[in-house]
Protein backbone atom coordinates (compact mmCIF):
# COMPACT_ATOMS: atom_id res chain seq x y z
CA UNK A 1 0.00 0.00 0.00
CA UNK A 2 1.53 3.59 -0.91
CA UNK A 3 -0.23 5.24 1.99
CA UNK A 4 1.78 6.18 5.56
CA UNK A 5 1.80 8.58 7.89
CA UNK A 6 3.58 11.71 7.28
CA UNK A 7 4.77 13.53 10.62
CA UNK A 8 4.62 17.52 10.48
CA UNK A 9 7.39 20.14 12.24
CA UNK A 10 5.35 21.88 14.87
CA UNK A 11 6.45 25.24 15.24
CA UNK A 12 5.32 25.53 18.68
CA UNK A 13 6.34 28.78 21.50
CA UNK A 14 4.59 29.16 24.73
CA UNK A 15 1.42 30.81 22.98
CA UNK A 16 1.05 27.54 21.30
CA UNK A 17 1.15 25.54 18.13
CA UNK A 18 1.42 25.99 14.53
CA UNK A 19 1.97 23.78 11.48
CA UNK A 20 2.62 24.86 7.96
CA UNK A 21 1.75 22.82 4.85
CA UNK A 22 3.76 23.47 1.61
CA UNK A 23 3.56 22.34 -1.82
CA UNK A 24 6.48 19.45 -2.52
CA UNK A 25 7.94 20.18 0.68
CA UNK A 26 5.91 18.46 3.62
CA UNK A 27 3.03 17.56 1.17
CA UNK A 28 4.05 14.89 -1.43
CA UNK A 29 2.33 16.88 -4.43
CA UNK A 30 0.63 20.41 -6.24
CA UNK A 31 -2.32 21.18 -3.54
CA UNK A 32 -5.50 21.96 -6.49
CA UNK A 33 -8.23 21.40 -3.61
CA UNK A 34 -8.60 21.66 0.21
CA UNK A 35 -11.81 20.63 1.95
CA UNK A 36 -13.07 19.30 5.05
CA UNK A 37 -15.65 17.52 6.86
CA UNK A 38 -17.14 18.70 10.50
CA UNK A 39 -20.51 18.75 12.20
CA UNK A 40 -20.27 14.63 11.80
CA UNK A 41 -23.25 12.84 13.13
CA UNK A 42 -22.69 10.16 15.75
CA UNK A 43 -22.01 6.38 14.19
CA UNK A 44 -21.91 7.89 10.50
CA UNK A 45 -19.35 5.98 8.65
CA UNK A 46 -18.86 7.74 5.29
CA UNK A 47 -16.33 7.52 2.30
CA UNK A 48 -17.16 4.51 0.51
CA UNK A 49 -15.55 4.90 -2.75
CA UNK A 50 -11.66 5.01 -4.45
CA UNK A 51 -10.22 7.28 -6.72
CA UNK A 52 -8.76 6.37 -10.32
CA UNK A 53 -5.74 8.93 -10.18
CA UNK A 54 -5.63 11.47 -7.02
CA UNK A 55 -3.23 12.02 -4.49
CA UNK A 56 -4.75 13.37 -0.88
CA UNK A 57 -3.21 13.95 2.84
CA UNK A 58 -6.00 14.07 5.22
CA UNK A 59 -5.50 15.79 8.63
CA UNK A 60 -7.68 14.89 11.44
CA UNK A 61 -6.91 19.46 12.82
CA UNK A 62 -9.65 18.78 15.70
CA UNK A 63 -11.05 15.85 17.23
CA UNK A 64 -10.09 12.22 16.02
CA UNK A 65 -11.72 9.81 13.83
CA UNK A 66 -10.98 6.76 12.37
CA UNK A 67 -9.50 5.97 8.19
CA UNK A 68 -9.81 2.29 6.74
CA UNK A 69 -7.96 1.71 3.77
CA UNK A 70 -8.13 -1.22 1.44
CA UNK A 71 -5.49 -2.35 -1.42
CA UNK A 72 -7.59 -4.84 -2.73
CA UNK A 73 -5.07 -7.36 -0.89
CA UNK A 74 -4.19 -5.46 2.66
CA UNK A 75 -6.35 -3.49 4.55
CA UNK A 76 -5.25 -1.11 7.60
CA UNK A 77 -6.97 1.30 10.15
CA UNK A 78 -5.66 4.32 10.75
CA UNK A 79 -6.42 6.41 13.71
CA UNK A 80 -5.87 10.15 12.95
CA UNK A 81 -6.02 12.18 16.50
CA UNK A 82 -3.73 15.29 16.10
CA UNK A 83 -3.00 18.26 13.61
CA UNK A 84 0.88 16.58 14.17
CA UNK A 85 0.65 14.33 11.52
CA UNK A 86 -1.68 13.35 8.28
CA UNK A 87 -2.65 10.33 5.90
CA UNK A 88 -1.31 10.33 2.80
CA UNK A 89 -3.01 8.21 0.62
CA UNK A 90 -1.97 7.64 -3.24
CA UNK A 91 -2.99 4.63 -5.77
CA UNK A 92 -6.20 2.88 -5.97
CA UNK A 93 -7.14 2.53 -2.64
CA UNK A 94 -10.53 1.92 -0.73
CA UNK A 95 -11.36 4.39 1.78
CA UNK A 96 -13.90 4.43 4.76
CA UNK A 97 -14.07 6.95 7.43
CA UNK A 98 -15.55 6.24 10.89
CA UNK A 99 -15.84 6.65 14.71
CA UNK A 100 -15.48 10.44 14.35
CA UNK A 101 -15.95 12.51 17.48
CA UNK A 102 -18.01 15.24 18.06
CA UNK A 103 -15.18 18.44 17.62
CA UNK A 104 -13.84 16.25 15.13
CA UNK A 105 -12.56 18.46 11.57
CA UNK A 106 -10.97 16.20 9.26
CA UNK A 107 -9.25 18.14 6.61
CA UNK A 108 -8.05 16.70 3.23
CA UNK A 109 -6.16 18.29 0.67
CA UNK A 110 -5.99 16.78 -3.16
CA UNK A 111 -3.69 17.45 -5.74
CA UNK A 112 -6.99 17.86 -8.21
CA UNK A 113 -10.11 19.37 -8.33
CA UNK A 114 -13.34 17.72 -7.51
CA UNK A 115 -14.44 14.99 -10.41
CA UNK A 116 -17.00 12.42 -10.08
CA UNK A 117 -15.83 10.47 -12.82
CA UNK A 118 -12.70 9.98 -10.92
CA UNK A 119 -14.86 8.01 -7.89
CA UNK A 120 -15.42 4.60 -7.66
CA UNK A 121 -18.37 3.94 -5.59
CA UNK A 122 -18.99 0.28 -6.11
CA UNK A 123 -16.49 -2.12 -3.89
CA UNK A 124 -16.86 -4.69 -6.54
CA UNK A 125 -16.28 -2.75 -9.19
CA UNK A 126 -12.99 -1.68 -7.45
CA UNK A 127 -11.91 -4.84 -6.45
CA UNK A 128 -12.18 -5.67 -10.54
CA UNK A 129 -9.94 -3.02 -11.36
CA UNK A 130 -7.36 -3.62 -8.89
CA UNK A 131 -7.69 -6.95 -10.39
CA UNK A 132 -7.13 -5.25 -13.98
CA UNK A 133 -4.01 -3.39 -13.27
CA UNK A 134 -2.21 -6.09 -11.65
CA UNK A 135 -2.60 -7.81 -14.70
P1 LIG B 1 -18.97 12.34 -0.68
O1 LIG B 1 -18.01 11.86 -1.71
O2 LIG B 1 -20.22 11.55 -0.46
O3 LIG B 1 -18.22 12.52 0.72
P2 LIG B 1 -17.40 11.41 1.55
O4 LIG B 1 -16.45 10.75 0.61
O5 LIG B 1 -16.70 12.19 2.61
O6 LIG B 1 -18.37 10.45 2.14
O7 LIG B 1 -19.33 13.85 -1.02
C1 LIG B 1 -20.49 14.47 -0.54
C2 LIG B 1 -20.99 15.47 -1.58
O8 LIG B 1 -20.08 16.55 -1.71
C3 LIG B 1 -21.14 14.84 -2.95
O9 LIG B 1 -22.34 15.35 -3.53
C4 LIG B 1 -19.97 15.37 -3.72
C5 LIG B 1 -19.69 16.70 -3.06
N1 LIG B 1 -18.26 17.11 -3.09
C6 LIG B 1 -17.90 18.25 -3.79
O10 LIG B 1 -18.75 18.92 -4.44
N2 LIG B 1 -16.60 18.62 -3.79
C7 LIG B 1 -15.66 17.93 -3.12
O11 LIG B 1 -14.46 18.32 -3.14
C8 LIG B 1 -16.05 16.75 -2.40
C9 LIG B 1 -15.03 15.93 -1.64
C10 LIG B 1 -17.36 16.38 -2.40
Amino acid sequence: MKSEIIYFKTIGDHRGGLIALENHHNIPFDIKRAYYIFDTKIDVRRGYHAHKNLKQLAICVSGSCKFLLNDGSEEHVFELDSPNYGLYIDGLVWREMFDFSVNCVLLVLADNYYDESDYIRDFNCFLKLVDKESQ
